[in-house]
């Protein structure tokens, strides 16, 4: 059976790593029973999602001053930056258990729920984003990591005084410092990244693309990550790309000062980043550009993982059922896509 989320009002709890402050994870109830993801119709206008690298100064006063939007939101609005952040937290601190079984938690990380759960969860994001400035038409940034024009942490989240910044990042890896993609890896090459000078730490990310990218994931289990089913044992195993770079791209930013790395190194606190989105609209770009790379690229088709679904509030504050099957193809049902950009690694064989 499919993994389907519970009732909001059954949210309790989460189970905060140590030196947490205490917070509640959960989303304001909703009055109305939820509906069921009605997809934007085929003659909605794609929006492209740009490398946050090379937008223009136009696009990073519009994106900011969404957020700047979103943060002003009453924190009781579940379309407030903060229950925009703890969403995060509920999904993957325990603050759900799985409908039907009260006493298993429902945990969207190290499985094949990673990809179609964060992907759903960034399209409320950005339309809501978009209802906030009026433009429906807004697509959010992605940060361009796997690309060497992108590996830096892109310069709108840096500045103090932005709405985009958040303080809690590692200090030492603001720009111009490359980021490492296998970050924390302990394999026997890690003690030497320190020491790669820029263009050896391209190549090795760029090789590291391709690894994770091809290599490692020839197959959908491989790629998506293993199954995860009502009932059934949580954290499975992750699929290639959750792994490195996904989870080595949180630790990077987070702040090793803080007593779980907050904010990015950490499931219940990433989502308070702003920088966190753009991280994973990246991870999300990467599902779509897998299934470019091969005949056997392509969507798991098992039911069990189609028929699972979220509850998220959307652009209107009403609660919505979306299910995998809704969220397969980003341009077909969720009207978006991303900028095209030269992919470096596609033939960065080891
Ligand atoms: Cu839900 Cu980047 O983790």
């Amino acid at each position: 059976k499919p993994i389907t989320t519970p009732e909001i009002t059954k949210c309790g709890e989460a189970n905060l790593p140590q030196g947490a402050v205490p917070t509640s994870c959960c989303p304001p109830a909703s009055k109305k029973a939820p509906k069921l993801f009605n997809p934007p119709g085929l003659d909605t206008p794609l929006r492209v999602r740009p490398a946050a690298h090379l937008v223009d100064k136009a696009y990073i006063d519009k994106y900011s001053e969404a957020i700047r939007r979103m943060k002003a939101l009453p924190a009781d609005d579940p379309r407030s930056f903060r229950q925009q952040a703890m969403i995060h937290c509920a999904y993957c601190d325990a603050g759900y258990k799985q409908a039907d079984f009260p006493n298993i938690e429902l945990q969207v990380h190290s499985s094949w729920l990673f990809f179609p759960f964060h992907r759903c969860y960034l399209y409320f994001f950005e339309r809501i984003l978009g209802k906030l400035i009026d433009d429906p038409s807004f697509a959010m940034p992605f940060w361009n990591w796997d690309s060497p024009a992108g590996m830096t942490m892109p310069a709108m989240y840096t500045n103090p005084r932005s709405p985009l910044f958040n303080v809690f990042r590692n200090p030492a890896h603001m720009p111009p410092k490359l980021v490492d993609l296998d970050f924390g890896d302990k394999d026997e090459h890690n003690a030497s990244h320190d020491n790669f000078s820029d263009s050896e730490m391209v190549q090795h990310n760029l090789r590291i693309m391709y690894r994770q990218m091809r290599t490692n994931s020839s197959t959908p289990e491989l790629f998506f990550g293993k199954p995860y089913r009502a009932g059934g044992p949580v954290e499975p195993g992750a699929g290639s790309i959750e792994g490195i770079p996904h989870n080595s791209v949180h630790d990077w930013v987070g702040d090793p000062e803080q007593p779980n790395k907050e904010d990015m190194g950490s499931l219940y606190s990433a989502g308070r980043d702003p920088l966190f989105y753009a991280h994973h609209s990246n991870v999300d770009r990467m599902w779509n550009i897998w299934k470019t790379l091969g005949r056997r690229n392509v969507d798991i088709c098992d039911t069990d993982y189609l028929d699972a679904s979220f509850l998220l509030y959307d652009e209107n504050a009403e609660l919505v059922q979306i299910t995998v099957a809704d969220c397969l193809d980003s341009e077909r049902y969720m009207r978006y896509k991303y900028q095209d950009v030269p992919i470096e690694w596609k033939d960065m064989k080891p």
